[in-house]
């Protein structure tokens, strides 16, 4: 079943275009009924977003509410479930509650959606790769990836494909509220359709990427960092690498280094950053400079645009293209394909790491 590949991650990092493609199918009759049949009424009816969601599917949460707040103007939360469902919170009965689950069977977002629930809140949609999963059947509306079954224990082509469905509703709700003319529409439906292509040039990285993690498997810490819509990216990053190759993992949005974290900074600190070129890249390159400025190593992700180069301390792969507002799911096949390798390197069991499970259904 693995075929040419030696592990089912690398196998299903390397399933995510065909993913993508197979969850993109219905996009050509794009309409508020992808998320169900009475998804339009309930739209219209809400004033925010509450996302509920676990580890790899909540920084999915996170990333969308940088999308949902931008584009569509609807105001957005996003808490982890299993803190969520024991916390005395203000209830919203016009709010959406929108769980993310691959599996549809985690413990924790289960309470937490029926906490919601309980508290008054009727409007749910889940967006979950598993179409008879208990948080389909509780859910009033739902949108099923097509990510297919994901055997790793490591999180990869689901949360890529949450992205896709996450920002459709990005793009519905934005046309609902009116922030969206039809030739914007169509151009975003136009990238979403070229990912599959744009995430195959960011898998052909993979030699540079290999490179990279001979020496970055000899740390036993590192940082990530991000900033906007790539800080949820380098959170995601920096769980791959500790999931998997036990390496002692944090990410910062940049502009919190010298907060607290630059104190650890020295030449024993690989810093990955993730560095496309949007609106806050000359801010996240004085943050590198900070970096450098104590002596930490630098792997950087950037893209066509970012225009940094490598030198002594500076290390940088170049994604292929720049991708815009859509860049987080290329960014974070890059860092996927990190974790993969620095664990190979270190021989740890990267399809089942050690004192985790799948899907976790108890508490
Ligand atoms: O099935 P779910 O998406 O609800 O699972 C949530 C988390 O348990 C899951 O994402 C976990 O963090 C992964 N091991 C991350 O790689």
């Amino acid at each position: 079943e693995l075929g040419l590949y030696q592990h089912y991650m690398q196998k299903e990092i390397f399933e995510q275009p065909q993913a993508l493609a197979d969850t993109l199918q219905g996009i050509e009759d794009f309409s508020p009924r992808i998320f169900g049949e009475n998804a339009q009424a309930v739209f219209e009816t809400v004033d925010s977003i509450l996302i509920l969601a676990c580890g790899t599917s909540y920084y999915a949460g996170l990333t969308a509410k940088y999308w949902l707040e931008a584009k569509a103007g609807i105001p957005v939360n996003v808490e982890i479930a299993s803190e969520y469902r024991y916390r005395s919170s203000v209830p919203n009965p016009n709010t959406l509650v929108l769980t993310i689950t691959q599996s549809g069977e985690t413990a924790d977002t289960l309470a937490a959606l029926r906490h919601a629930k309980e508290q008054g809140m009727a409007h749910t949609l889940t967006i979950c790769n598993v179409a008879t999963s208990a948080m389909v059947r509780e859910c009033e509306l739902a949108y099923i990836t097509r990510a297919g079954v994901e055997i790793g224990v490591a999180s990869t082509k689901a949360f890529t494909t949450q992205l896709a469905g996450l920002f459709l509703l990005t793009l519905v709700f934005a046309r609902l509220r009116g922030r969206l003319n039809p030739q914007q529409e169509a151009d975003y439906l136009r990238e979403l359709r070229h990912l599959p292509a744009a995430i195959s040039a960011v898998l052909a990285l993979e030699p540079q990427i290999i490179a990279w993690a001979e020496s970055f498997s000899r740390y036993e810490n590192a940082l990530f960092l991000g900033r906007g819509l790539h800080y949820p990216i380098a959170l995601e990053g920096a769980l791959k690498l500790k999931e998997i190759s036990y390496i002692h993992a944090e990410a910062y949005p940049a502009g919190e280094l010298k907060h607290g974290p630059l104190a650890l900074v020295t030449e024993q600190m690989p810093v990955v950053t993730v560095a496309p070129r949007d609106d806050l890249l000359d801010k996240l390159k004085s943050n590198m400079q900070e970096v450098r400025a104590r002596g930490g190593q630098l792997f950087v992700f950037a893209d066509s645009d970012t225009h940094i180069h490598s030198e002594p301390g500076i290390h940088v792969i170049r994604l292929p293209e720049n991708y815009g507002v859509l860049s987080p799911l290329l960014h974070v096949v890059a860092l996927q394909l990190l974790a993969y390798h620095a664990a190979l390197v270190r021989g740890t069991d990267v399809d089942k790491p050690r004192n985790l499970a799948k899907s976790v259904t108890v508490e």
